[in-house]
């Protein structure tokens, strides 16, 4: 049995979950969902991350404290999560106590190694707003590659990493003028002395090799470069000790990946296991931690994350699971671009499952960006996942029942046809494990396919005429409907509540592990609609 942490990256607490976080989540949940039918103990925790200009602002602007705020969105996003079946163990804020402990701990341990230097340097401020620009406030052209509308710290376009003061033609986003330069005295980690070291790691790590070759092109283009790690007032953050600087704060970055630490120790705390707090995060065992988050964040994840674990003696990440960005109709989601999707949107039109599906349906060991296209959505659920897939089970039911009073027979009719569904298995557990979710769906689509066929080259709606042929018929369906319970636990990781209803249809609790015992001599409920056709238009 192993023992797995799974963590997703922590959604800002400035605004409402949307489908984007739900991609992330959903990879994670189908990966959780599955290590855990396979016996592994697996804990899956995230938050929200509470700090930070962005949430400073957004709470000015609603007129609440921050910390009120952060409580209510806290609360939103934890609902939202649960309307989608995502199974964390606990979903809590960066804003705790445990995490501003471990921010001075890394902060007595980077002094300590002698890590920690102070150093003036110039910010973009913006004057109207009289506050210092975070990187993601500022844009402008990249001081490597001159492309426009970059952000202050990584240019989207050839991928520099770069100090905001080094953009050419700087705008504040929150203004929309021009910021001026000003002196501030900032507290820096020298990471440089970490290059070798994360080369080594990197190297005989198992990540994705895209997140490969972008990790050693930072580290080959000397794009690791000295960490500020404080900001100035006005802030919402953790307070950085005035004996190592004067009035400042904890850049949202460093608290925020502690929150991994942090908010595990809170749930080992609530349920009074600190030992397997231990177990997780200290060196040299086989515990494995697995972080999954989107390409805009691998730098902090890979490079960062790494340093911080090392300065604390703690475990580094088994593996960081990246994904690309969503595209609705092909276009980058965005409020301005008026097609972001909250979650509470979302569910207004359809359900759960059905994006779950969709999703699972894109996703792969890869980072490409994943499109979410209306027509091929609609395609996806009504062709795929309801006309091929549900129906078969609408399909056979109404033969079980007239002839059968809703029992299975005795034995099946075609022990072949059945253990070529079985022998998938191996196949899909693959799958699940590598990630590479969207080869389940393909591959459930030709299997589905194929008891169609199988149904309509038998043709029970003759054969049910021919009163010799009863017995052949009930073990015909109980073929079907064996087949079907096959394909519904493959499919039960990605689509929990369509599986909770094939269960109450199928009378039955249906294991992972027992997927090789046919269900026989057994009754089954009356059959309810499991899915409909889905028809809206949102986009
Ligand atoms: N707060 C940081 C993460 C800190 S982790 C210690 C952050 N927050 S976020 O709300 O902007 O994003 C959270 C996660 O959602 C990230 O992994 C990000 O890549 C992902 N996504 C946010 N928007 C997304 C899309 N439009 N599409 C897919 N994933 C996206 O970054
Ligand atoms: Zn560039």
């Amino acid at each position: 049995m192993k023992n797995i942490l799974v963590t997703c990256a922590f959604p800002y607490a400035n605004g409402p979950i949307h489908i984007g976080h739900i991609l992330e989540h959903i990879q994670a949940d189908i990966w959780v969902r599955y290590q855990k039918l396979l016996g592994n103990k697996v804990y899956f925790i995230c938050a929200d991350d509470s700090h930070g200009t962005a949430v400073m602002l957004k709470s000015n602007e609603l007129n609440l404290l921050p910390e009120v705020m952060i409580e209510n969105i806290l609360k939103d996003h934890k609902k939202q999560f649960k309307k989608f079946n995502i199974i964390h163990d606990i979903y809590y804020t960066t804003h705790n106590k445990f995490n501003y402990f471990y921010c001075l701990l890394l902060l007595n341990n980077l002094k300590i190694n002698k890590l920690l230097y102070k150093k003036n340097i110039y910010q973009f401020y913006d004057i109207y707003k009289n506050i210092f620009l975070p990187d993601r406030f500022l844009k402008g052209q990249c001081p490597k590659c001159k492309k426009y509308n970059q952000y202050g710290d990584i240019c989207n376009f050839c991928n520099k990493i770069y100090n905001s003061f080094d953009l050419i033609n700087p705008k504040s986003l929150l203004s929309n003028t021009i910021p001026v330069l000003k002196k501030t005295n900032h507290l820096f980690i020298n990471i440089k002395k970490y290059k070798k070291f994360l080369f080594n790691w990197i190297l005989v790590s198992g990540f994705q090799s895209e997140v490969k070759n972008q990790l050693l092109f930072w580290l080959d283009n000397d794009d690791l470069i000295d960490w500020n790690i404080s900001r100035d007032f006005p802030y919402f953050g953790f307070k950085i000790p005035n004996k190592y600087i004067l009035n400042k704060f904890f850049y949202v970055w460093l608290d925020a990946p502690l929150g991994y630490i942090s908010v595990f120790k809170k749930f080992c705390y609530l349920n009074y296991n600190y030992s397997k707090f231990y177990d997780f995060w200290k060196n040299d065992n086989d515990y494995e931690i697995y972080h999954f988050i989107g390409k805009d964040i691998l730098y902090f994840h890979g490079l960062l994350w790494p340093i911080m674990l090392d300065v604390l003696d703690f475990k580094k990440p088994t593996n960081i699971i990246v994904h690309g960005h969503i595209k609705i109709n092909g276009h980058k989601m965005s409020k301005s671009e008026n097609n972001f999707i909250s979650t509470k949107k979302w569910l207004k039109y359809f359900d759960s499952d059905s994006l779950r599906y969709y999703f699972a349906s894109k996703l792969s060991f890869k980072i490409n960006d994943i499109n979410l296209c209306i027509n091929d959505f609609l395609k996806t659920i009504n062709c795929n996942l309801v006309n091929n897939y549900i129906n078969i089970a609408s399909r056979i039911y109404p033969f079980i029942n007239k002839y059968y009073n809703n029992n299975l027979s005795n034995k099946l009719l075609d022990y072949n046809f059945y253990n070529f569904f079985l022998n998938k298995y191996d196949l899909i557990n693959n799958y699940f494990l590598n990630f590479n979710y969207y080869k389940i769906i393909l591959e459930i689509n030709k299997l589905v396919s194929l008891v169609n066929k199988y149904i309509n080259d038998y043709k029970p709606w003759l054969i049910c005429k021919n009163l010799k042929k009863r017995y052949e018929l009930h073990k015909f369906c109980t073929t079907i409907i064996n087949i079907f319970a096959i394909i519904s636990i493959y499919l039960c990781p990605i689509i929990p509540n369509i599986f909770n209803k094939i269960e109450k249809f199928l009378n039955i609790k249906l294991y992972w592990k027992k997927i090789q015992i046919p269900i026989l001599n057994h009754k089954i409920n009356k059959y309810k609609k499991i899915y409909k056709y889905i028809n809206k238009n949102i986009f």
